[in-house]
């Protein structure tokens, strides 16, 4: 399973990137308004550090600005994904850059159907969002086990990239369906590593090294 951190904080980016647990980024417009900084240029020092796919999102709603925008996007560096919504106009999009040979990320897709209409316009990845079915009490985690039915059923390689990920739980639960990848905050990453039970025996192991004056180096 993929790992992207779905941030454009550049800082946070780097320091998961030295654990080895990056295998892409994922930003969209609110992560850019987060940023504070200007779209190419963040999108650009992302890519200077990461070197798996990078998604950078469209600003424009009809197709053919999409595909300019895409065009202009992909300029900044090999690792460019192109992420478009998942509109009538972003699957136009998608099916013009994916021909021309570009990683596409359709984006906002809350539906098996969309996900369908998705991998037959070419997208390189899916992204259905978990946490914002989950707010509305439907069960982002059954889209995902549908889609990745769907796919296997006719081979589709589209990937899944599991995103509006909010918990640990939502990551294992993705783990266990087989998402191709999952995007989640730095954040919630890290919160993967967090167990009671490790806490706990670290410090009765903590507590012996101690008092028997265990040393190494
Ligand atoms: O990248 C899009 C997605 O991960 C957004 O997450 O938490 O804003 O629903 P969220």
């Amino acid at each position: 399973m993929k790992f992207f951190v779905d941030t454009a904080d550049v800082a946070a980016i780097a320091e998961l990137n030295e654990t080895g647990m990056v295998d892409g980024v994922t930003t969209n417009p609110s992560l850019i308004k987060k940023s504070g900084r200007d779209i190419l240029e963040v999108t650009r020092e992302i890519c200077s550090i990461v070197s798996g796919p990078v998604s950078a999102e469209v600003t424009a709603t009809d197709a053919e600005t999409m595909v300019a925008e895409g065009r202009k996007l992909v300029e900044i560096a090999g690792n460019i994904a192109v992420k478009v919504p998942l509109t009538w106009d972003g699957l136009k999009a998608c099916k013009v850059l994916s021909a021309e040979g570009h990683m596409v990320n359709v984006t906002l897709c809350f539906s098996a159907n969309q996900a369908l209409l998705a991998a037959k316009a070419g997208a390189t990845f899916i992204s259905p969002f978990i946490g914002r079915l989950d707010d509305i009490n439907l069960d982002g985690m059954e889209l995902i086990q549908d889609i990745r039915t769907i796919y296997d059923n006719y081979g589709f390689e589209t990937q899944i990239l599991a995103a509006s990920i909010r918990t640990a739980n939502h990551i294992v639960d993705c783990a266990r369906i087989g998402a191709d990848v999952i995007t989640a905050p730095p954040a919630v990453i890290k919160a993967m590593v967090t167990h009671p039970l490790t806490d706990k025996g670290l410090e009765v192991f903590l507590a012996d090294i101690k008092s028997a004056g265990i040393k190494i180096v």
